[in-house]
């Protein structure tokens, strides 16, 4: 972990993919610079934006004049904000107003909002003309930190999240942090979870000064933009190592075996936000992990402490609601990951900051262990 950088320094973050690289610039007011930036990389392309309603009152007039500024005009998509809009009709709605628009093969979309935006509008930009190119404008902190970077796109079937989409990079993430300002605080904390994923997974160090630093992050000092660079480093290294998730990318799942579970048991509803079902997930495969001997318990209680800390869930019963049972969760599990003769594949550490990917754990193990969680 390097150390934090002075306030007001733009940081650069390159994504060192052969033939495909891209930086990822993190920074406090970068919207204002978006259309110079894109009118550098691409000039005289056309542009279109996707965004949600709800981004679109908050930031949408900042990024048009943006791009005015810099001479660019831009056709503009705008479709219900919320998870429901990772589906095949506003697929197909985006797709057809992108040809609409008269996006050619060298001009862009901009993908203006969170994850659901991303991920929508990166699927429609691979898709449309066979493949255009687009442009993260992350507006959460979880897509600043996450679902921004790495090129994994999609929209959701009736059978589960995300299982059809493309890995289609993008040409160039802008992170303006000062975007987080106006997010609610529940949102903003469950992005959170996110980056105190990548401390659990490989850095120790960043990790314990999360510990220390957490609520500044949340206050919008520089330790925010720290925070978000440090995380797009480490997901910018796994990513150039294995872009199709074949290896090590599966790391970044530490929490999402279980929070999926989770998530789905909560109807994918606001019960519960991706990243707070990440918190408690990530709790849980501490504890499973210190339950099968691997880590200690000390470690384990220092993650769920931490998370607690930062305003997360961090149990199964802080969910609202009724509590999905441990055959519940294990039918959702194996739904996710697909049971090979009763072996499961997890992502399990042995201490903070050392993960690694199980890939053969008994389910009858897990079963007992979220047993013990729920009664
Ligand atoms: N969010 C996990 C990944 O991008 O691989």
């Amino acid at each position: 972990m390097t150390a934090p950088l002075r306030s007001g320094d733009p940081i650069t973050v390159d994504v060192a993919l052969a033939g495909r690289a891209y930086d990822i610039v993190i920074g406090r007011g970068l919207l204002s610079g978006l259309g110079q930036r894109v009118a550098a990389l691409r000039p005289g392309a056309r542009v279109a934006i996707v965004t949600d309603e709800v981004v679109a009152k908050q930031h949408l007039p900042a990024a048009r004049e943006s791009f005015a500024h810099a001479g660019i005009a831009t056709g503009l998509v705008v479709v219900p904000a919320g998870e429901a809009s990772k589906s095949y009709p506003v697929f197909e709605r985006v797709c057809e107003d992108l040809i609409g628009a008269r996006i050619e093969r060298g001009d862009l979309v901009v993908a203006l909002g969170g994850g659901v935006i991303g991920d929508l509008a990166g699927f429609a930009a691979s898709a449309v003309r066979r493949g255009v190119d687009y442009v993260q404008v992350p507006t959460t902190l979880l897509a600043q930190v996450d679902s921004s970077v790495g090129g994994k796109t999609g929209i959701n079937s009736r059978h589960g999240k995300n299982l059809v989409g493309a890995f289609h990079q993008p040409i160039l993430v802008v992170a303006d942090t000062a975007l987080l300002d106006t997010l609610p605080p529940r949102i903003l904390r469950a992005g959170y979870a996110e980056v105190a994923k990548y401390g659990l997974i490989g850095d120790s160090e960043f990790f314990a000064w999360l510990e220390e630093n957490c609520s500044d992050i949340f206050a919008g000092a520089p330790a925010r933009e720290h925070a978000i660079a440090v995380s797009c480093r480490m997901k910018a290294q796994v990513v150039a190592r294995d872009e199709r998730e074949t290896g090590d990318r599966a790391l970044l799942n530490l929490g999402h075996t279980f929070g999926h579970a989770l998530e789905a048991a909560a109807g994918f509803s606001d019960r519960l936000y991706h990243g707070e079902a990440v918190a408690i997930g990530m709790v849980l495969a501490f504890g499973f992990s210190a339950s099968l001997g691997l880590c200690t318990q000390a470690d384990a209680e220092r993650v769920a402490q931490h998370l607690a800390a930062a305003g997360l869930p961090t149990r199964i019963a802080d969910i609202q609601g009724e509590p999905p049972t441990a055959d519940r969760l294990l039918d959702l599990i194996a739904q996710d990951k697909k049971v090979k003769r009763g072996r499961l594949t997890f992502i399990l550490a042995r201490g903070i900051g050392q993960s690694f990917i199980a890939p053969d754990i008994d389910a009858a193990d897990v079963r007992q262990f979220l047993t013990g969680q729920i009664d």
